[in-house]
């Protein structure tokens, strides 16, 4: 496994799993699988509702808690001071854990300082090892910053082969915040396993389209967490490591950038 270092040392899986619509017992299973396969990131939200499931696994995979590294994050029913350490709390207990890897503001809200400033707390008590925003542009990640004690150490948001935000990651590096892109497949929104220059460069390494769309986030710098159900493809999804993109590789997939969001919340 790679890593990235955090701002604050802690280190970073560069891939992890992603959990958005997994649920219930069988979301239970796919998380099993997942840890089985080899990921030891796991990214959930209490959107998501699925913290219990991800606490559950946690508890029944046998790996050690210390080799795992999970993800949270807060939104708008703990958009406040008090609703915030309440959810800090609430996590804890649903993840079967004494302390939460990551945790994140999910999207910009009117209360994210204050959101942000329990999490600052919790993590100066260690109960939170790493703290960061979710869904930050450019110009909203500075004026965050400009009113917050710690630097955040993750900005995650939307980031595939059409809209890889290379700008804003460079821009967080120049702070010293990871930039991890969520709906590395864009959620099917494309048909990304079908995109012929996807295809034509994977063959030429005996890889999918869906590797080299991944290959080509790592290789720019950007954490990956993709979600399937299928532990087939979770495995396909975690062997990215094991060739790489030339330079003119990665010039010809900068072209499929469309410089828009696919999904156009902010
Ligand atoms: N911070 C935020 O606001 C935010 C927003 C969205 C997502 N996220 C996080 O990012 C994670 C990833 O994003 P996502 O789940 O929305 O979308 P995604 O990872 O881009 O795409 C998931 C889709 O791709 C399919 N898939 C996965 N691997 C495949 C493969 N090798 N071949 C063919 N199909 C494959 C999956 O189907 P199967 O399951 O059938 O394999 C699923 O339908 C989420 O799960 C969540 O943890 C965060």
């Amino acid at each position: 496994m790679l890593y990235f270092t955090l701002n604050n040392g802690i280190q970073m899986p560069v891939i992890g799993f992603g959990t958005w619509d997994v649920r219930g017992a069988e979301g239970e299973k796919i998380l099993l699988d997942a840890l089985d396969v080899g990921y030891r990131l796991v990214d959930t939200a209490k959107m998501y509702d699925n913290e219990k499931i991800v606490g559950n696994a946690i508890c029944r995979c046998g790996i050690n808690r210390n080799e795992l590294f999970i993800t949270t994050k807060l939104h708008t029913p703990y958009a406040s001071y008090k609703k915030a350490k309440a959810g800090i709390e609430e996590s804890l207990n649903n993840l079967q854990s004494d302390w939460i890897d990551l945790m994140l503001v999910h999207e910009p809200y009117e209360q994210g300082i204050e959101m942000y400033e329990a999490m600052t707390e919790a993590y100066r008590e260690g109960k939170i090892r790493a703290i960061g925003v979710s869904n930050l542009n450019e110009k909203r990640f500075e004026d965050f910053i400009r009113k917050c004690e710690v630097i955040p150490m993750v900005n995650q948001v939307e980031s595939h082969v059409y809209y890889p935000e290379l700008e804003l990651k460079k821009k967080l590096e120049f702070h010293g915040t990871i930039m991890q892109g969520w709906a590395p497949f864009t959620e099917g929104r494309r048909n990304i396993f079908a995109e012929p220059i996807l295809m034509k460069i994977g063959e030429s390494h005996g890889k999918t389209s869906g590797q080299v769309a991944l290959r080509y986030l790592l290789q720019n710098g950007i954490g990956v967490i993709p979600k399937s159900s299928k532990k087939e493809r979770m495995r396909e999804n975690m062997e990215v490591f094991d060739f790489s993109l030339t330079d003119e590789e990665m010039k010809q997939i900068k072209k499929l950038n469309e410089g828009k969001s696919l999904f156009g919340w902010y």
